[in-house]
């Protein structure tokens, strides 16, 4: 007999409750919980993972038989870098971003772009019609994508079993509903069991599905973290709306490395990949301005070289103010202090802005340098070549640091026809310079840095 009962959830970890509480005991977040009726006795057993209906045994790990997985190709090159080198069969995905950043067209495109694949694209947002409209203005004819407009799961699976289709996208998991679970679409207990169904599909016909979901604010996949920890991959879509780039990020991944990163540009007939980002995070200059320098940075396996612009003025006000886009400002403030207190810097009456270019976000310590050296060219202002790159780390005492991959940053570089990178004397050891037609300079300080460049 099912019954149904009152619980309540934490809307941002998914932690379930009795009664209510201010604070959650799981994550610490105040006043997160949310009520919700749920029927107990149905629902029970839509989490299990017990598929082919035999008795897990334990084995030895020697014994285990190691199946390659399969992976299916994306044709994308960005989108498989970021999966791990294709799709895994049977494998859930999750792919996360703010509404508009263009989750919809990334997976239709992917739809559109596999005409070998009998692929169902099921939406629960948008009519059919929508949907041709955005595919026409992607601009792929291909007769072996479906498009279901559809929110129940039961039928759901009911066309996919007539269907018989090699991929699944469900657009969007917050719209998506099972009569076996008593409360209104998008509420947690909602997205966890339809969640699990899927997932149960994935797993049972090896058929994979794509689930996108919608963020909120704060960055959390919409509420529920317990659904990153229902599927296989995590992938993030993010951007800065007023510029045409969208980053994909995987993660969480459990098929591959989750550092990955892939590069889209936004334009008016769908997503165009990037495959050399250096080439556009450079701005185009006429001449060398004070106040910016370019850092030699890694994002997962690959590095870009990408510009740092400060700006350093006179406050206006009693207070300074600092702002950071693109780089976290505690760490800008750190920097600031660095300068101030190891090399005499007078930087407490200044505003300092600072912009990473093209609307990236970037969490790579050795951009570090390249900041620095924007804020004292446009303190000083004095230009520097844009012929230069800079990777290091800044230590508190204002020591320039060791930072991993510096060969692919040095040659990342050297491709692109830089003449000078500086980088951290502990990296220099052991590196030849004579494999590389750049000019390999060591430093060792902050104090050094600005010797050697303004000096
Ligand atoms: P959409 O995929 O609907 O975003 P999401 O599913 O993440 O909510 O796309 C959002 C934006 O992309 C929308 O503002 C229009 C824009 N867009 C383009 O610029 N070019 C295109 O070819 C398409 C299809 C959309
Ligand atoms: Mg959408």
């Amino acid at each position: 007999m099912a019954k149904t009962k009152t619980v309540f959830f934490c809307k941002n970890c998914g932690n379930e409750s009795p009664k209510w509480v201010g604070k959650c005991p799981a994550c610490s977040e105040w006043n997160t919980y949310v009520e919700e009726t749920v029927v107990t006795g149905k629902t029970g057993k839509t989490a299990n993972h017990n598929f082919a209906g035999v008795k897990p045994k334990p084995l030895q790990v020697q014994k285990i038989v190691s199946e390659k997985e399969n992976r299916i190709d994306l044709q994308s090159t960005e989108l498989n870098r970021v999966l791990g080198g294709g799709l895994v069969s049977g494998s859930l995905v999750l792919i996360g971003g703010e509404p508009g950043i263009g989750k919809s067209t990334l997976m239709l495109q992917v739809a559109l772009a596999l005409e070998n694949m009998k692929i169902l694209y099921v939406s629960g947002e948008e009519s059919q019609q929508q949907i041709k409209m955005r595919a026409d203005r992607i601009g792929i004819r291909n007769e072996n994508c479906y498009i279901l407009t559809e929110t129940d799961t039961h039928e759901i699976i009911a066309q996919f079993e007539k269907l018989q289709p090699e991929m699944i996208i469900i657009d969007s998991i917050q719209t998506l509903q099972s009569e076996q679970i008593d409360a209104t679409a998008g509420s947690i207990s909602q997205i966890r069991g339809c969640a699990a169904e899927m997932n149960k599909l994935a797993k049972t016909t090896l058929v994979p599905v794509i689930l996108i979901g919608h963020i909120t604010k704060d960055g959390s996949i919409a509420g529920p973290k317990v659904l990153e920890h229902m599927v296989d991959t995590v992938i993030q879509f993010e951007g800065d709306r007023h510029y045409g780039f969208r980053i994909l990020r995987a993660v969480k991944n459990r098929f591959g490395s989750a550092a990955e990163l892939g590069i889209f540009e936004m334009q008016s007939n769908g997503l165009r990949e990037v495959t050399n980002p250096s080439e556009i995070l450079l701005s185009q200059r006429e001449e060398d301005v004070s106040g910016v320098a370019i850092s030699a940075m890694v994002e997962g396996l690959r590095p870009m070289l990408i510009e740092t612009q400060a700006l350093v003025s006179t406050a206006a006000y009693g207070t300074p103010q600092r702002s950071g886009t693109g780089f976290d400002l505690r760490r800008l403030n750190m920097l600031l202090a660095v300068l101030e207190k190891r090399s005499g810097f007078k930087l407490s009456a200044k505003d300092v802005f600072l912009n990473i270019a093209g609307g990236l976000r970037v969490d790579d310590p050795a951009i570090d340098m390249a900041v620095i050296a924007a804020i004292l060219s446009s303190s000083e202002d004095i230009a520097i070549s844009s012929k230069f790159a800079f990777a290091a780390e800044v230590g508190l005492s204002g020591e320039i640091r060791a930072v991993n991959r510096i060969e692919a940053r040095i040659s990342e570089a050297d491709k692109l026809g830089f003449e000078k990178i500086y980088i951290s004397k502990y990296n220099a050891k052991g590196l030849e310079q004579s494999k590389f037609n750049i000019d390999i300079v060591p430093v060792a300080t902050v104090n050094q840095l600005f010797g050697v460049l303004f000096g």
